[in-house]
């Protein structure tokens, strides 16, 4: 699983000026570093720029993992700021244990670790973990863990492609540091290093079962036979058990495997309800390893997708890992929070990690919400030589092996996204998903929009390798979408996105280009519902992300349904407006109710769309009676809940107030009110959680938002907001932060202190809006 970059002198002298006297004093060890574990390791860690002399010399200051070494704007990342060899160290005492393992969830874009000095190894590419074994120079106390991390831009590491080294060569930004959780794991002599518990059968009672496979691993093998046992656990309460005595004759790997058998009663795990088990793997002698599972079948076929039996229409959107402020360094909490903005709050039932694979965090909260997801591997419009190609494959080997047990995956890229065709390298990218995992399809995004005949020779390329056809399709879906093919399972894998209609979504761009996002996303969705040979769409995308390729401006793509905040943006309320009205019901405008600068003076026009699952939707102006809209189903004859149509434009007098009543089955279900009147806007300051852990690395976000008196949001507004704290607290962003420039809504992140407990009060000020306070507690 590891490889050792090559710490070049040309690398070295490239990444920050080690001159040949450093070098050589640097001598064999050049860095290394550490990080925490289901214990996150060491008490402090400390990271600093290298500055020439003995690379493990360089000391650094203390910082908390997940880490960006460098801090980072909301926009306008400069590139120049990361792209230089960073050392991290920290200082432990060796917990007792036998074996000792050091967990690096993902490091951009390579790093080498040393232990005492010594060095034990390292990764080039920065999305897939590594595991070191550290037992062999451990010492009892004070070891010193270093990792030095090259976050230079390096051409033959995927996703990245040549031009001339620059970081913006592809569509995203690529901050470095170690920015997922490490950690430290402490193992007997024979431990459990892998299980794959596969669920198979899994609609037929009669032969459903688990197909658990588990790599043991052992210094020492023990003289007498060992009893390998497995376990389906729902809760604590086991429903079936299975075990087997082999004899390991050898120090090293061993391979068991075991069926689960007689599951009759068990659940399904479903997007509506996702239900989880646990398998528990003990070898007698005291080592284990747990995985979860769910039972699910799911199938892409050519007249759609079909999970458990029953067709499914998919619906979602692209996310891609990035923050304001930290790069892709954001705690699981935070992770998680994006699968729960997609499922919960837009409504997704499936997700594409585009274009790498992403945090374990983010894909346990999509097992746990019932979000399907499109995992793929490292790319980006680009295949390069030999020794890229490699690392490509060792990505598909090393992204299947993390993630089979995932019930929420149902298809692998194993080919990257937006590539030609390669048949000797897709050949073998599939094969290694079919021999690591055997249970899911694979696929890979191509686009080809103008050029048909190209498009023609992927889609008879793709009948050779692919199990589903994935199109990136950017046509203008008012006017359609390409036809799906008949004779492969068809999936739209984007949409709409930047280079479709106006592209940018930001709240401070022109009222009727925002609305146009919504409208865009719809006819997306629309046209990909009026075929059922649409396995379904997903749109481009769920959050605004850093960038300087085509189309961005100020460093970013504003083609979010979510602006880099989470916020949601116009485009969002379709996708709110297509959940579930048992959940909740939604009216959500398609526009800001709010006149004259920089909104239209006419008001949002004769055509405006209002987003809902309700049946019938009445609005009324200014406290007058209540008209009943109508439905577009003229333009969404498709959608499940087409939006509702009402004339917004005012020539004469303007009304203040707009109040929406949504009822379902005849009962009233929601009422939302706006007013135009600026008089009573105020500051509104939200935490996403109440309480966090003490531990430093945990964090949660504090959206501030210029609001209406009824909390709608405004789009305009000036100067900054100040923040004041107490308790054990530190605000990562902006302070004061600057809400003029963002269009009225921003967030920043609010991280504890480790091993600093207690209340924390946040006090956010604006000299127009007033003042809003969060409290939330650190434990
Ligand atoms: C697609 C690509 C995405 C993104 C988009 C432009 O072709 O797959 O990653 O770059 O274009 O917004």
């Amino acid at each position: 699983m590891t490889e050792s970059p090559k710490w070049s002198r040309r690398r070295l002298l490239a990444a920050g000026g080690i001159g040949l006297l450093g070098l050589a004093t640097a001598g064999p060890a050049l860095l290394q570093s550490f990080s925490g574990a289901a214990e996150p390791l060491g008490p402090q860690w400390f990271c600093g720029p290298y500055q020439g002399g003995p690379v493990l010399d360089t000391q650094g200051t203390p910082i908390t993992l997940p880490h960006c070494p460098v801090t980072l704007s909301w926009r306008d990342w400069r590139p120049a700021a990361w792209e230089r060899t960073w050392v991290y160290r920290c200082r432990f005492d060796a917990p007792p244990a036998e074996r000792l393992f050091l967990d690096i969830g993902a490091v951009l874009t390579s790093s080498a670790v040393f232990l005492n000095g010594q060095r034990l190894g390292g990764r080039i590419g920065g999305y897939l973990p590594y595991t070191l074994e550290l037992s062999r120079l451990l010492g009892p106390q004070d070891n010193e863990l270093v990792v030095v991390v090259d976050g230079q831009w390096q051409q033959n590491v995927p996703p990245n492609r040549p031009h001339a080294r620059n970081p913006s060569a592809i569509d995203f930004y690529q901050p470095a540091g170690m920015y997922r959780p490490t950690r430290l794991r402490a193992e007997p002599a024979l431990y459990v290093r892998d299980v794959f518990a596969r669920p198979m059968d899994v609609l037929d009672e009669g032969r459903r079962r688990v197909e658990v496979t588990t790599g043991l691993n052992t210094t020492r093998p023990p003289a007498e036979p060992v009893t390998v046992s497995a376990e389906l656990l729902d809760g604590e309460r086991v429903l079936a058990a299975v075990s087997t005595r082999t004899r390991l004759t050898a120090p090293g790997e061993h391979q068991v495997r075991l069926t689960l058998s007689g599951l009759a009663g068990i659940r399904l795990w479903d997007v509506e309800e996702p239900q989880l088990y646990r398998v528990r793997v003990r070898v007698h002698g005291g080592a284990e390893r747990t995985v979860r599972i769910g039972f699910r079948d799911a199938r892409f076929r050519e007249d759609g997708f079909y999970l458990n039996g029953r067709r499914l229409q998919l619906f979602g959107l692209n996310r891609h890992q990035w923050y304001p402020y930290t790069g892709g360094a954001m705690p699981d909490r935070v992770q998680r929070k994006d699968a729960e903005i997609l499922r919960g709050e837009l409504g997704c039932n499936m997700v594409r990690c585009s274009h790498y694979p992403q945090s374990e965090a983010f894909l346990d909260a999509c097992d746990e919400l019932g979000l399907l997801v499109w995992e793929e591997a490292p790319g980006w419009d680009y295949l390069g030589d030999v020794v890229w190609r490699a690392r490509s494959r060792r990505d598909v080997r090393d992204m299947v092996l993390r993630d089979r047990n995932h019930p929420s995956i149902i298809i692998w890229g194993t080919r990257l996204n937006e590539t030609g065709e390669d048949a000797k390298l897709y050949t073998v990218t599939d094969e290694i998903a079919q021999r690591l995992d055997g249970t899911r399809p694979t696929s890979g995004a191509v686009r080809y929009m103008r050029r048909e005949a190209k498009r023609a020779r992927a889609y008879a390329s793709a009948r050779r390798s692919q199990d589903v056809f994935a199109y990136n399709d950017y046509s203008d879906p008012r006017t359609g979408l390409q036809p799906p093919r008949a004779d492969l399972p068809y999936l739209v894998t984007e949409a709409v996105g930047a280079m479709i209609g106006p592209g940018h979504y930001r709240r401070t761009d022109a009222a009727h280009l925002q609305s146009t996002q919504a409208l865009l996303h719809a006819a997306a969705h629309d046209a990909a519902a009026s075929d059922p040979e649409y396995c379904g769409l997903l749109g481009w995308c769920a959050f605004d992300y850093p960038s300087s390729w085509k189309h961005s401006i100020d460093g970013m793509k504003w083609a979010g349904v979510c602006d880099f905040f989470r916020i949601p943006k116009l485009g969002a309320a379709f996708y709110r407006a297509q959940r579930d009205p048992a959940r909740e019901a939604i009216a959500e405008p398609g526009f800001y109710w709010d006149f004259g600068k920089p909104l239209p003076e006419h008001g949002p026009g004769r055509n405006a769309l209002i987003y809902s699952n309700c049946d019938t939707l009445t609005m009324a102006l200014d406290h007058g009676p209540p008209r009943e809209l109508r439905q577009d189903h003229e333009r969404f004859p498709h959608l499940r809940f087409p939006p509702f149509r009402a004339d917004l434009e005012f020539r004469g007098h303007r009304p203040v107030e707009l109040r929406l009543d949504g009822y379902l089955g005849g009962r009233l279900a929601i009422t939302r009110r706006f007013s135009a009147d600026r008089s009573a806007d105020r500051l509104e300051a939200v935490c996403d959680d109440s309480e966090l852990r003490a531990d430093g690395a945990d964090a949660s976000r504090l959206v501030l938002r210029a609001v209406d008196r009824f909390g709608a949001q405004r789009t305009h507004a000036s100067g900054d907001v100040l923040l004041e704290s107490t308790g054990p607290v530190r605000i990562v962003g902006d302070n004061p932060f600057p809400i003029g420039r963002t269009g009225g809504a921003g967030a920043v992140w609010l991280r504890t202190m480790a091993g600093e407990p207690g209340p924390i009060t946040v006090r956010a000020r604006h000299h127009l809006l007033g003042s809003a306070t969060v409290r939330l507690r650190a434990r």
